[in-house]
Protein backbone atom coordinates (compact mmCIF):
# COMPACT_ATOMS: atom_id res chain seq x y z
CA UNK A 1 0.00 0.00 0.00
CA UNK A 2 1.30 3.43 -0.94
CA UNK A 3 2.28 5.10 2.30
CA UNK A 4 -0.54 7.36 3.64
CA UNK A 5 0.17 11.11 3.79
CA UNK A 6 3.98 10.51 4.65
CA UNK A 7 5.81 13.31 3.45
CA UNK A 8 9.23 11.08 2.93
CA UNK A 9 10.09 12.51 -0.52
CA UNK A 10 10.02 16.18 0.76
CA UNK A 11 10.98 18.01 4.08
CA UNK A 12 8.41 19.90 5.31
CA UNK A 13 9.58 23.41 6.33
CA UNK A 14 7.15 23.13 9.47
CA UNK A 15 6.47 21.51 12.84
CA UNK A 16 4.80 17.91 12.15
CA UNK A 17 2.93 15.64 14.22
CA UNK A 18 1.98 12.35 12.90
CA UNK A 19 -1.35 10.56 14.27
CA UNK A 20 -1.15 6.74 13.81
CA UNK A 21 -4.47 5.51 12.57
CA UNK A 22 -5.35 2.53 14.53
CA UNK A 23 -8.65 2.62 13.00
CA UNK A 24 -10.76 5.10 14.66
CA UNK A 25 -13.11 6.74 13.01
CA UNK A 26 -11.51 9.44 15.30
CA UNK A 27 -7.83 9.55 13.98
CA UNK A 28 -9.10 12.33 10.92
CA UNK A 29 -10.65 14.43 13.60
CA UNK A 30 -7.75 14.38 16.19
CA UNK A 31 -5.59 15.54 13.09
CA UNK A 32 -8.11 18.25 12.29
CA UNK A 33 -8.06 19.44 15.99
CA UNK A 34 -4.18 19.42 16.24
CA UNK A 35 -4.25 21.60 12.95
CA UNK A 36 -6.78 24.12 14.52
CA UNK A 37 -3.82 24.68 17.22
CA UNK A 38 -1.48 25.34 14.04
CA UNK A 39 0.25 22.20 14.26
CA UNK A 40 0.75 20.64 10.71
CA UNK A 41 -0.84 16.81 11.74
CA UNK A 42 -0.82 13.78 9.00
CA UNK A 43 -2.69 10.43 9.68
CA UNK A 44 -0.12 7.70 9.13
CA UNK A 45 -0.70 3.82 9.16
CA UNK A 46 -0.85 2.48 12.71
CA UNK A 47 2.33 -0.31 11.20
CA UNK A 48 4.44 2.76 10.25
CA UNK A 49 8.11 1.77 11.07
CA UNK A 50 10.75 3.99 13.40
CA UNK A 51 12.75 4.69 10.47
CA UNK A 52 9.72 5.69 8.39
CA UNK A 53 8.77 8.38 10.88
CA UNK A 54 12.24 9.40 11.90
CA UNK A 55 12.61 10.15 8.28
CA UNK A 56 9.92 12.72 9.09
CA UNK A 57 11.25 14.59 11.64
CA UNK A 58 8.09 14.45 14.02
CA UNK A 59 7.52 17.14 17.16
CA UNK A 60 5.18 14.17 18.49
CA UNK A 61 3.03 11.64 18.13
CA UNK A 62 -0.56 10.41 18.85
CA UNK A 63 -1.92 6.99 19.04
CA UNK A 64 -5.17 7.10 17.62
CA UNK A 65 -8.20 4.88 19.70
CA UNK A 66 -9.56 2.02 17.52
CA UNK A 67 -12.16 -0.58 17.46
CA UNK A 68 -10.35 -3.53 18.87
CA UNK A 69 -9.32 -5.02 22.05
CA UNK A 70 -5.16 -5.12 22.11
CA UNK A 71 -6.14 -8.63 23.23
CA UNK A 72 -8.34 -9.48 19.87
CA UNK A 73 -6.34 -11.74 17.22
CA UNK A 74 -4.89 -9.74 14.83
CA UNK A 75 -5.05 -6.47 17.17
CA UNK A 76 -3.35 -3.94 15.15
CA UNK A 77 0.34 -3.16 17.08
CA UNK A 78 2.77 -0.03 16.16
CA UNK A 79 6.50 -0.23 16.10
CA UNK A 80 7.44 -1.01 19.50
CA UNK A 81 10.73 0.55 18.76
CA UNK A 82 8.49 3.93 18.63
CA UNK A 83 7.70 4.18 22.56
CA UNK A 84 11.85 4.73 23.18
CA UNK A 85 13.02 6.66 20.34
CA UNK A 86 12.84 9.97 22.15
CA UNK A 87 9.39 11.36 20.41
CA UNK A 88 6.71 12.57 22.83
CA UNK A 89 3.81 10.12 22.48
CA UNK A 90 0.17 10.86 23.70
CA UNK A 91 -1.92 7.74 23.32
CA UNK A 92 -5.60 8.38 23.51
CA UNK A 93 -8.23 5.38 24.59
CA UNK A 94 -6.92 1.62 22.27
CA UNK A 95 -3.37 3.70 22.07
CA UNK A 96 -2.73 4.16 25.76
CA UNK A 97 -3.77 0.21 26.26
CA UNK A 98 -1.56 -0.73 23.94
CA UNK A 99 1.00 1.56 25.16
CA UNK A 100 0.95 0.26 28.41
CA UNK A 101 0.63 -3.27 27.19
CA UNK A 102 3.72 -2.74 24.86
CA UNK A 103 6.04 -1.42 28.28
CA UNK A 104 4.52 -3.88 30.65
CA UNK A 105 1.99 -2.75 32.32
CA UNK A 106 -1.61 -4.17 33.04
CA UNK A 107 -4.80 -4.07 31.11
CA UNK A 108 -7.83 -6.15 31.73
CA UNK A 109 -11.24 -6.48 29.57
CA UNK A 110 -13.70 -5.73 31.97
CA UNK A 111 -17.32 -7.26 32.13
CA UNK A 112 -18.56 -3.86 30.95
CA UNK A 113 -17.96 -1.63 28.10
CA UNK A 114 -18.02 1.92 28.88
CA UNK A 115 -19.69 4.48 26.88
CA UNK A 116 -20.57 8.06 26.91
CA UNK A 117 -19.58 11.07 29.36
CA UNK A 118 -17.82 10.96 32.38
CA UNK A 119 -16.64 13.13 35.04
CA UNK A 120 -12.48 13.14 35.02
CA UNK A 121 -10.54 14.33 37.91
CA UNK A 122 -7.23 15.42 36.80
CA UNK A 123 -4.18 14.62 39.74
CA UNK A 124 -3.49 18.29 41.04
CA UNK A 125 -0.36 19.59 39.86
CA UNK A 126 0.53 15.95 38.14
CA UNK A 127 1.37 17.16 34.50
CA UNK A 128 1.54 20.00 32.16
CA UNK A 129 -1.15 17.84 30.17
CA UNK A 130 -4.09 19.42 32.44
CA UNK A 131 -1.94 22.56 33.38
CA UNK A 132 -4.74 25.60 33.57
CA UNK A 133 -7.89 22.61 33.59
CA UNK A 134 -10.15 22.37 37.09
CA UNK A 135 -10.44 20.15 39.29
CA UNK A 136 -12.85 17.83 37.35
CA UNK A 137 -14.05 18.25 34.09
CA UNK A 138 -16.30 16.11 31.34
CA UNK A 139 -15.20 13.59 29.05
CA UNK A 140 -16.06 11.23 26.76
CA UNK A 141 -14.95 7.54 27.56
CA UNK A 142 -16.02 4.75 24.87
CA UNK A 143 -13.69 1.60 25.82
CA UNK A 144 -14.08 -2.31 26.21
CA UNK A 145 -10.03 -2.43 27.37
CA UNK A 146 -9.04 -0.76 30.69
CA UNK A 147 -5.20 -0.21 32.00
CA UNK A 148 -5.32 -1.80 35.73
CA UNK A 149 -1.52 -0.71 36.53
CA UNK A 150 0.69 1.28 34.36
CA UNK A 151 4.32 0.30 33.21
CA UNK A 152 7.08 0.73 35.24
CA UNK A 153 8.24 4.26 35.34
CA UNK A 154 4.27 5.53 34.57
CA UNK A 155 2.72 7.87 36.59
CA UNK A 156 -1.33 7.68 37.14
CA UNK A 157 -2.17 11.26 36.44
CA UNK A 158 -6.38 11.24 36.34
CA UNK A 159 -9.49 8.90 37.07
CA UNK A 160 -12.99 8.48 37.21
CA UNK A 161 -15.77 6.88 39.12
CA UNK A 162 -15.71 3.66 36.75
CA UNK A 163 -12.04 3.95 35.20
CA UNK A 164 -9.19 4.54 38.16
CA UNK A 165 -6.35 4.84 35.78
CA UNK A 166 -7.77 7.32 33.15
CA UNK A 167 -5.09 9.24 32.45
CA UNK A 168 -0.82 8.37 32.51
CA UNK A 169 2.52 9.42 31.88
CA UNK A 170 5.96 8.76 32.27
CA UNK A 171 7.30 12.26 31.81
CA UNK A 172 10.77 11.25 31.80
CA UNK A 173 10.28 9.63 28.35
CA UNK A 174 7.27 12.19 27.36
CA UNK A 175 5.12 9.47 27.30
CA UNK A 176 1.41 10.22 27.87
CA UNK A 177 -1.98 8.84 27.83
CA UNK A 178 -5.57 9.26 28.06
CA UNK A 179 -8.32 6.68 28.72
CA UNK A 180 -10.84 9.43 27.34
CA UNK A 181 -11.17 11.04 23.81
CA UNK A 182 -9.99 15.15 23.72
CA UNK A 183 -10.80 15.42 20.00
CA UNK A 184 -14.60 14.91 20.28
CA UNK A 185 -17.05 18.07 21.12
CA UNK A 186 -18.38 16.17 24.54
CA UNK A 187 -15.31 16.50 26.04
CA UNK A 188 -15.66 20.56 25.78
CA UNK A 189 -12.04 20.96 27.06
CA UNK A 190 -10.32 18.17 25.11
CA UNK A 191 -8.52 20.63 22.41
CA UNK A 192 -6.66 22.44 26.27
CA UNK A 193 -5.50 19.24 26.20
CA UNK A 194 -4.66 18.64 22.91
CA UNK A 195 -2.80 21.87 23.34
CA UNK A 196 -0.84 21.17 26.39
CA UNK A 197 0.26 17.96 24.65
CA UNK A 198 1.57 20.25 21.84
CA UNK A 199 2.84 23.26 23.32
CA UNK A 200 4.00 22.06 26.86
CA UNK A 201 4.82 18.67 26.60
CA UNK A 202 6.40 18.21 23.02
CA UNK A 203 7.58 21.54 22.34
CA UNK A 204 5.53 22.59 19.23
CA UNK A 205 5.19 26.63 18.35
CA UNK A 206 1.89 26.45 15.81
CA UNK A 207 3.53 28.47 13.19
CA UNK A 208 1.59 26.84 10.63
CA UNK A 209 -1.10 28.66 9.03
CA UNK A 210 -3.37 29.24 5.61
CA UNK A 211 -0.98 31.85 4.77
CA UNK A 212 1.78 29.58 5.38
CA UNK A 213 0.13 26.97 3.81
CA UNK A 214 -0.20 29.06 0.39
CA UNK A 215 3.23 30.60 0.57
CA UNK A 216 4.55 26.94 0.73
CA UNK A 217 2.23 24.95 -1.83
CA UNK A 218 2.48 28.30 -4.27
CA UNK A 219 6.66 27.63 -4.44
CA UNK A 220 5.96 24.06 -4.61
CA UNK A 221 3.96 23.86 -7.23
CA UNK A 222 6.55 26.47 -9.13
CA UNK A 223 9.21 23.66 -8.58
CA UNK A 224 6.89 21.06 -9.91
CA UNK A 225 5.92 22.30 -12.80
CA UNK A 226 9.13 24.62 -13.77
CA UNK A 227 10.22 27.80 -15.60
CA UNK A 228 8.19 26.62 -19.07
CA UNK A 229 5.53 23.81 -18.07
CA UNK A 230 2.10 24.15 -18.88
CA UNK A 231 -0.86 22.57 -16.98
CA UNK A 232 -4.40 21.66 -17.67
CA UNK A 233 -7.30 21.67 -14.55
CA UNK A 234 -11.03 20.60 -15.35
CA UNK A 235 -13.01 22.90 -13.66
CA UNK A 236 -16.25 22.00 -12.11
CA UNK A 237 -17.04 25.09 -10.05
CA UNK A 238 -17.29 23.06 -7.21
CA UNK A 239 -14.88 24.44 -4.27
CA UNK A 240 -12.30 21.85 -4.56
CA UNK A 241 -11.23 22.26 -8.15
CA UNK A 242 -12.34 26.38 -7.32
CA UNK A 243 -9.46 26.53 -5.12
CA UNK A 244 -6.86 24.65 -6.86
CA UNK A 245 -7.26 26.66 -9.96
CA UNK A 246 -6.91 29.64 -8.08
CA UNK A 247 -3.52 28.59 -5.97
CA UNK A 248 -2.24 27.04 -9.51
CA UNK A 249 -2.91 30.36 -11.05
CA UNK A 250 -0.93 31.89 -8.28
CA UNK A 251 2.22 30.29 -8.79
CA UNK A 252 2.26 29.72 -12.85
CA UNK A 253 0.06 32.25 -13.95
CA UNK A 254 -1.50 31.87 -17.69
CA UNK A 255 0.64 28.52 -18.03
CA UNK A 256 -1.93 27.21 -16.44
CA UNK A 257 -5.46 26.55 -18.51
CA UNK A 258 -9.08 25.37 -17.12
CA UNK A 259 -11.12 23.52 -19.24
CA UNK A 260 -15.25 24.06 -17.72
CA UNK A 261 -16.97 21.13 -19.48
CA UNK A 262 -21.01 22.10 -19.49
CA UNK A 263 -22.13 18.41 -19.40
CA UNK A 264 -26.10 19.81 -19.69
CA UNK A 265 -26.51 18.60 -16.06
CA UNK A 266 -25.30 21.81 -14.31
CA UNK A 267 -27.65 23.40 -11.85
CA UNK A 268 -29.17 26.96 -12.75
CA UNK A 269 -27.24 29.62 -13.95
CA UNK A 270 -24.15 27.89 -12.98
CA UNK A 271 -22.57 27.92 -16.21
CA UNK A 272 -22.83 31.72 -16.83
CA UNK A 273 -21.93 32.01 -12.97
CA UNK A 274 -18.01 30.27 -13.40
CA UNK A 275 -17.44 31.87 -16.79
CA UNK A 276 -18.11 35.27 -14.91
CA UNK A 277 -16.25 34.63 -11.74
CA UNK A 278 -13.07 32.84 -13.60
CA UNK A 279 -12.65 34.66 -16.91
CA UNK A 280 -13.78 37.86 -16.17
CA UNK A 281 -12.87 38.47 -12.56
CA UNK A 282 -10.28 36.15 -11.93
CA UNK A 283 -8.73 36.13 -15.85
CA UNK A 284 -8.23 32.81 -15.55
CA UNK A 285 -7.34 31.28 -18.97
CA UNK A 286 -10.85 29.09 -19.21
CA UNK A 287 -11.75 27.08 -21.80
CA UNK A 288 -15.51 26.83 -21.72
CA UNK A 289 -17.29 23.35 -23.42
CA UNK A 290 -20.71 23.49 -24.29
CA UNK A 291 -21.36 19.56 -24.46
CA UNK A 292 -24.59 19.35 -23.77
CA UNK A 293 -26.31 17.69 -27.00
CA UNK A 294 -23.26 15.57 -26.46
CA UNK A 295 -24.22 14.03 -22.71
CA UNK A 296 -28.02 14.16 -23.51
CA UNK A 297 -27.82 12.03 -26.43
CA UNK A 298 -25.66 9.30 -24.88
CA UNK A 299 -27.95 9.77 -21.98
CA UNK A 300 -31.34 9.22 -23.96
CA UNK A 301 -33.26 6.06 -22.40
CA UNK A 302 -30.82 5.52 -20.24
CA UNK A 303 -32.16 5.04 -16.51
CA UNK A 304 -30.02 2.94 -14.41
CA UNK A 305 -27.89 5.40 -12.04
CA UNK A 306 -24.89 3.50 -12.42
CA UNK A 307 -25.23 3.07 -16.01
CA UNK A 308 -25.21 6.84 -16.18
CA UNK A 309 -22.53 7.11 -13.98
CA UNK A 310 -20.34 5.13 -16.32
CA UNK A 311 -21.68 7.36 -19.37
CA UNK A 312 -21.05 10.46 -17.89
CA UNK A 313 -18.03 10.01 -16.77
CA UNK A 314 -16.46 8.30 -20.01
CA UNK A 315 -18.09 11.54 -22.15
CA UNK A 316 -16.24 13.76 -19.92
CA UNK A 317 -13.54 12.10 -20.14
CA UNK A 318 -13.75 12.14 -23.90
CA UNK A 319 -14.28 15.77 -24.21
CA UNK A 320 -11.39 16.97 -21.99
CA UNK A 321 -9.40 14.76 -24.04
CA UNK A 322 -10.22 16.13 -27.04
CA UNK A 323 -9.70 19.51 -25.31
CA UNK A 324 -6.17 19.24 -24.11
CA UNK A 325 -5.40 17.70 -28.14
CA UNK A 326 -6.67 21.05 -29.37
CA UNK A 327 -5.07 22.77 -26.57
CA UNK A 328 -1.43 21.33 -26.79
CA UNK A 329 -1.65 21.96 -30.81
CA UNK A 330 -2.32 26.04 -30.43
CA UNK A 331 0.22 25.89 -27.37
CA UNK A 332 2.45 22.57 -27.41
CA UNK A 333 2.98 19.66 -25.27
CA UNK A 334 0.82 20.23 -21.76
CA UNK A 335 2.91 17.90 -18.95
CA UNK A 336 0.24 18.52 -15.89
CA UNK A 337 -3.31 18.08 -14.69
CA UNK A 338 -4.37 19.66 -11.91
CA UNK A 339 -6.91 18.13 -9.61
CA UNK A 340 -8.42 19.34 -6.63
CA UNK A 341 -7.59 15.99 -4.06
CA UNK A 342 -8.83 16.60 -0.83
CA UNK A 343 -6.99 14.94 2.34
CA UNK A 344 -9.93 12.67 3.22
CA UNK A 345 -10.11 11.57 -0.26
CA UNK A 346 -5.92 10.57 0.09
CA UNK A 347 -7.04 8.65 3.37
CA UNK A 348 -9.90 6.80 2.80
CA UNK A 349 -8.71 5.91 -0.18
CA UNK A 350 -5.62 4.51 1.34
CA UNK A 351 -5.63 3.33 4.81
CA UNK A 352 -5.87 -0.15 5.34
CA UNK A 353 -7.49 0.52 8.72
CA UNK A 354 -10.24 2.59 7.88
CA UNK A 355 -13.72 1.40 8.72
CA UNK A 356 -15.42 2.81 5.43
CA UNK A 357 -14.47 3.43 2.48
CA UNK A 358 -16.05 5.81 -0.06
CA UNK A 359 -16.55 3.84 -3.59
CA UNK A 360 -18.03 6.47 -6.18
CA UNK A 361 -16.60 9.62 -4.90
CA UNK A 362 -15.59 11.77 -7.46
CA UNK A 363 -15.64 9.17 -10.21
CA UNK A 364 -16.42 11.14 -13.32
CA UNK A 365 -12.89 12.25 -12.94
CA UNK A 366 -10.09 11.39 -14.57
CA UNK A 367 -8.98 7.60 -15.61
CA UNK A 368 -6.15 6.47 -13.22
CA UNK A 369 -3.65 6.08 -16.46
CA UNK A 370 -3.77 9.79 -17.34
CA UNK A 371 -0.27 10.77 -19.21
CA UNK A 372 -0.33 13.91 -17.34
CA UNK A 373 1.84 14.05 -14.14
CA UNK A 374 -0.61 15.31 -10.85
CA UNK A 375 -0.18 18.25 -9.43
CA UNK A 376 -2.82 18.00 -6.00
CA UNK A 377 -2.11 20.96 -4.34
CA UNK A 378 -4.69 20.49 -1.63
CA UNK A 379 -4.20 16.91 -1.33
CA UNK A 380 -3.09 17.98 2.24
CA UNK A 381 -6.28 19.97 3.28
CA UNK A 382 -9.27 19.48 4.95
CA UNK A 383 -12.86 20.80 3.66
CA UNK A 384 -12.58 23.40 5.78
CA UNK A 385 -9.34 24.17 5.34
CA UNK A 386 -9.91 24.67 1.80
CA UNK A 387 -12.11 26.95 2.46
CA UNK A 388 -10.18 28.86 4.18
CA UNK A 389 -7.44 29.14 1.59
CA UNK A 390 -10.54 29.81 -1.03
CA UNK A 391 -11.52 32.94 1.13
CA UNK A 392 -7.66 33.97 1.76
CA UNK A 393 -7.28 34.09 -1.93
CA UNK A 394 -10.11 36.14 -3.06
CA UNK A 395 -12.42 33.46 -4.02
CA UNK A 396 -16.44 34.74 -3.71
CA UNK A 397 -18.48 33.62 -1.26
CA UNK A 398 -20.83 32.00 -3.67
CA UNK A 399 -18.10 28.89 -4.68
CA UNK A 400 -16.01 28.95 -1.79
CA UNK A 401 -18.94 27.95 0.19
CA UNK A 402 -21.14 25.70 -2.26
CA UNK A 403 -22.53 22.96 -0.98
CA UNK A 404 -20.98 19.73 -2.85
CA UNK A 405 -22.14 18.35 -5.92
CA UNK A 406 -22.02 15.48 -7.57
CA UNK A 407 -19.54 14.84 -10.81
CA UNK A 408 -23.15 13.00 -12.75
CA UNK A 409 -24.57 16.18 -11.70
CA UNK A 410 -28.20 16.64 -12.32
CA UNK A 411 -28.05 13.50 -13.91
CA UNK A 412 -28.69 11.30 -11.20
CA UNK A 413 -31.15 13.92 -9.36
CA UNK A 414 -33.91 13.29 -12.33
CA UNK A 415 -34.68 9.76 -11.40
CA UNK A 416 -35.44 7.53 -14.56
CA UNK A 417 -34.75 9.29 -18.24
CA UNK A 418 -33.16 12.60 -18.28
CA UNK A 419 -34.38 14.79 -20.93
CA UNK A 420 -34.24 18.50 -21.43
CA UNK A 421 -37.98 19.38 -20.34
CA UNK A 422 -37.56 17.09 -17.07
CA UNK A 423 -33.75 18.93 -16.76
CA UNK A 424 -35.22 22.26 -16.71
CA UNK A 425 -38.33 21.43 -14.18
CA UNK A 426 -35.64 19.93 -11.46
CA UNK A 427 -33.65 22.90 -12.13
CA UNK A 428 -36.10 25.82 -11.39
CA UNK A 429 -37.42 23.36 -8.58
CA UNK A 430 -33.69 23.50 -6.80
CA UNK A 431 -33.08 27.13 -7.67
CA UNK A 432 -35.91 28.15 -5.63
CA UNK A 433 -35.67 25.54 -2.98
CA UNK A 434 -31.72 26.97 -2.52
CA UNK A 435 -32.73 30.47 -2.68
CA UNK A 436 -35.15 30.51 -0.15
CA UNK A 437 -32.77 28.47 2.10
CA UNK A 438 -30.08 31.35 1.31
CA UNK A 439 -32.58 34.12 2.37
CA UNK A 440 -33.57 31.98 5.58
CA UNK A 441 -30.03 32.43 6.70
CA UNK A 442 -29.45 28.28 7.02
CA UNK A 443 -27.23 27.89 3.32
CA UNK A 444 -23.97 27.46 5.28
CA UNK A 445 -25.46 25.40 8.24
CA UNK A 446 -26.54 22.72 5.42
CA UNK A 447 -24.71 20.32 4.04
CA UNK A 448 -26.35 19.71 0.75
CA UNK A 449 -29.38 20.58 -0.32
CA UNK A 450 -31.15 19.95 -3.33
CA UNK A 451 -34.24 19.20 -5.21
CA UNK A 452 -35.06 15.70 -7.05
CA UNK A 453 -37.12 15.17 -9.37
CA UNK A 454 -38.77 11.54 -9.02
CA UNK A 455 -40.33 9.61 -11.63
CA UNK A 456 -43.51 9.57 -9.86
CA UNK A 457 -46.32 11.82 -10.86
CA UNK A 458 -49.14 12.53 -9.13
CA UNK A 459 -52.61 13.65 -9.32
CA UNK A 460 -53.37 17.38 -8.32
CA UNK A 461 -56.19 20.04 -8.48
CA UNK A 462 -55.76 23.57 -9.60
CA UNK A 463 -58.61 25.77 -9.76
CA UNK A 464 -61.49 23.58 -10.42
CA UNK A 465 -59.27 21.21 -12.95
CA UNK A 466 -57.69 17.84 -11.81
CA UNK A 467 -53.96 18.11 -13.03
CA UNK A 468 -51.25 15.51 -13.28
CA UNK A 469 -47.45 15.83 -12.52
CA UNK A 470 -44.39 15.82 -11.14
CA UNK A 471 -43.53 14.84 -7.74
CA UNK A 472 -40.24 16.63 -6.38
CA UNK A 473 -38.91 15.68 -3.81
CA UNK A 474 -37.01 18.56 -1.57
CA UNK A 475 -33.50 16.58 0.54
CA UNK A 476 -31.47 18.74 2.68
CA UNK A 477 -28.56 17.14 5.05
CA UNK A 478 -26.55 18.66 7.86
CA UNK A 479 -23.08 16.59 8.13
CA UNK A 480 -19.61 17.04 9.05
CA UNK A 481 -18.28 14.99 5.57
CA UNK A 482 -20.31 12.93 3.16
CA UNK A 483 -19.84 9.27 5.31
CA UNK A 484 -23.10 9.91 7.37
CA UNK A 485 -25.75 12.60 7.47
CA UNK A 486 -28.86 13.88 9.26
CA UNK A 487 -32.00 14.82 7.57
CA UNK A 488 -32.21 19.02 8.43
CA UNK A 489 -34.65 20.20 10.49
CA UNK A 490 -35.92 23.15 8.78
CA UNK A 491 -38.56 25.30 9.41
CA UNK A 492 -42.01 24.54 8.43
CA UNK A 493 -42.82 27.91 7.57
CA UNK A 494 -39.54 28.00 5.03
CA UNK A 495 -40.85 24.35 4.04
CA UNK A 496 -44.03 26.10 3.72
CA UNK A 497 -42.19 28.87 1.48
CA UNK A 498 -40.71 26.78 -0.62
CA UNK A 499 -43.25 24.25 -1.38
CA UNK A 500 -45.39 27.17 -2.45
CA UNK A 501 -43.24 29.02 -4.70
CA UNK A 502 -42.93 25.43 -6.21
CA UNK A 503 -46.15 24.59 -6.75
CA UNK A 504 -47.08 28.37 -7.90
CA UNK A 505 -44.17 29.01 -10.51
CA UNK A 506 -43.08 25.73 -11.86
CA UNK A 507 -45.68 24.28 -14.34
CA UNK A 508 -45.97 20.59 -14.24
CA UNK A 509 -44.93 20.13 -10.41
CA UNK A 510 -48.14 18.86 -8.31
CA UNK A 511 -46.55 18.07 -5.03
CA UNK A 512 -43.65 18.70 -3.05
CA UNK A 513 -42.42 16.00 -0.23
CA UNK A 514 -39.43 16.32 2.09
CA UNK A 515 -37.34 13.88 2.65
CA UNK A 516 -36.85 12.76 6.81
CA UNK A 517 -34.22 9.82 6.55
CA UNK A 518 -30.61 10.11 7.58
CA UNK A 519 -27.22 8.34 6.36
CA UNK A 520 -27.07 5.36 6.97
CA UNK A 521 -29.51 4.01 6.53
CA UNK A 522 -30.38 6.11 2.97
CA UNK A 523 -27.87 7.80 0.64
CA UNK A 524 -27.31 11.57 0.31
CA UNK A 525 -28.19 11.21 -3.33
CA UNK A 526 -31.46 9.09 -4.27
CA UNK A 527 -29.56 7.41 -7.31
P1 LIG B 1 -24.18 9.45 -1.14
O1 LIG B 1 -25.33 9.65 -2.04
O2 LIG B 1 -23.38 8.22 -1.45
O3 LIG B 1 -23.21 10.66 -1.43
O4 LIG B 1 -24.55 9.52 0.31
C1 LIG B 1 -22.15 11.08 -0.63
C2 LIG B 1 -21.57 12.32 -1.28
O5 LIG B 1 -21.04 12.01 -2.56
C3 LIG B 1 -21.72 12.73 -3.57
N1 LIG B 1 -21.90 11.80 -4.68
C4 LIG B 1 -21.11 11.79 -5.77
N2 LIG B 1 -20.06 12.57 -6.10
N3 LIG B 1 -19.87 11.39 -8.13
C5 LIG B 1 -19.46 12.37 -7.30
O6 LIG B 1 -18.52 13.08 -7.65
C6 LIG B 1 -20.90 10.56 -7.86
O7 LIG B 1 -21.25 9.69 -8.65
C7 LIG B 1 -21.56 10.79 -6.61
N4 LIG B 1 -22.61 10.19 -6.00
C8 LIG B 1 -22.79 10.83 -4.82
C9 LIG B 1 -23.02 13.19 -2.95
O8 LIG B 1 -23.52 14.35 -3.56
C10 LIG B 1 -22.60 13.41 -1.52
O9 LIG B 1 -21.94 14.64 -1.36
Amino acid sequence: MAAIGKQSDSKKPHELVIVLDFGAQYAQLIARRVREQNVYCEVWPYDSTLEEVRAASPKAIIYSGGPASVYADGAPRSDERLLTAGIPILGICYGMQLMSLSLGGDVRRPDRREYGKASFKPTPGASPLFAGLDEEMQVWMSHGDSVLEPPAGFTVIGRTANTPVAAICDAARSLYGVQFHPEVVHTPRGAEVLRNFLFKVAGCTGEWTMESYITEATSEIRAKVGENGRALLALSGGVDSSVAAVLVQRAIGDRLTCVFVNNGLLRLGEPEQVIETFRRNLKMNLVYVDATDRFLSKLRGVTQPERKRKIIGETFVRVFEEEAAKLEAQTGHIDFLVQGTIYPDVIESGTRTAATIKTHHNVGGMPSDVKFKLVEPLRNLFKDEVRQVGEQLGLPEEIVWRHPFPGPGLGIRVLGPVTRPRLEVLRQADAIAIEEIRRAGLYRDIWQAFAVLSNQRSVGVMGDERTYGYTVVLRAVTARDAMTADWARLPYDLLERISSRIMNEIKGVTRLVYDVTSKPPATIEWE
